[in-house]
């Protein structure tokens, strides 16, 4: 089999800095952070500055920007650059209600000559790679991730991401893979797919019915970074790559995030274990990473 470049997607609140970097370390091609307010990062706000660090060895990463205002997101852009990150991605793809009703995220879709405006305003201010993440259009009845493909390449922005679903479907029914075939065939620049990618035969079978350039995986990498190996993982490795993250997340998050982190981040790695369901709710309750650690160990 070909080797495939797969990317883990960025998922808010959970692809912080040790789960990218565990990522990296089992064969994930480039990172993307979260998204990232563009506004916030303008007001200096603290969480947001927080969720923009990344180390050294997650490189080359990109720094996700939500917005809409191309002048808020091009000095947003300059800012996160000048932290040494390698491009820019633009989230064209967030479905929350509190987001797209400020005509952010997957609104942008909507608005061909806004996103056109915005493009070339924030082409001029990226240094690095500069790419967008779109999703297949805004409902069933418009689908229009090739036009604005088409725009995006044609203001110079090097890459596109396709997570296919439309705003209207967000999280459900099944990712029309054809949406990524469509844009594909609509531009020259390298296109990632994404969507419903669960296992290293999915990524394939993705790039066989599309000819993407690379696949990114959300939630098929949750509890199983592993995935980005492209072999079969033992449970040894995969308990020295867990203890790795458990390492990473105690190095570098605050004390109070590193709770929460373990605690989701340790509920997705028992998922494939027996018994979990009733370890779920006690890994929850628990009150510290001790009692934390002893429950999914006990188990694992
Ligand atoms: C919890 C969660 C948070 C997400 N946050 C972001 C985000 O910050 N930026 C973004 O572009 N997409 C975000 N997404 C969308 C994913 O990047 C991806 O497009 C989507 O989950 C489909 O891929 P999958 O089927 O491999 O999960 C998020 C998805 C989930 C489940």
């Amino acid at each position: 089999m070909t080797v495939i470049d797969l990317r883990l997607a960025p998922m808010a609140a959970v692809t912080n800095a040790p789960f990218r970097l565990v990522a990296r370390e089992c064969g994930a091609g480039r990172l993307t952070s979260e998204e990232l307010d563009a506004r916030a990062v303008l007001h200096g706000d603290d969480k947001t500055l927080d969720l923009a660090r990344f180390l050294p060895e997650e490189r080359p990463i990109s720094l996700q920007l939500l917005g809409n205002d191309p002048d808020v997101l091009a000095e947003a852009a300059r800012r996160l650059e000048a932290t040494g990150a390698d491009g820019i991605d633009l989230n064209m793809g967030c479905p929350v209600a509190k987001i797209v009703s400020k005509g952010q995220g997957a609104a942008l879709m909507r608005d061909s000559l806004g996103a056109a405006v915005v493009f070339r305003t924030l082409r001029k201010a990226v240094q690095g790679a500069f790419t967008i993440k779109i999703r297949g259009g805004w409902d069933e009845h418009t689908i229009n991730a090739p036009e604005i493909a088409r725009l995006a390449e044609a203001e110079g922005v090097d890459g596109i991401t396709v997570h296919p679903r439309t705003r209207a479907q967000q999280y459900t029914g099944q990712a029309p893979w054809d949406v990524i075939a469509s844009v594909v065939d609509a531009v020259a620049i390298p296109v990632t797919g994404n969507g419903d990618v669960r296992s290293l035969a999915d990524a394939h079978a993705m790039r066989a019915h599309t000819g993407c350039a690379a696949v990114m995986i959300g939630r098929g990498a949750l509890g199983r970074p592993w995935i980005f190996r492209g072999v079969d993982v033992d449970r040894d490795e995969r308990r020295r790559i867990i203890r790795r993250h458990l390492d990473l997340i105690d190095a570098h998050l605050s004390p109070r995030v590193a709770l929460v982190q373990l605690k989701k981040h340790l509920a997705w790695y028992a998922v494939e274990r027996p018994g979990m369901a009733q370890l779920r709710q006690r890994l929850f309750e628990a009150r510290d990473a001790a009692e934390v650690l002893d429950l999914f160990w006990s188990l694992w």
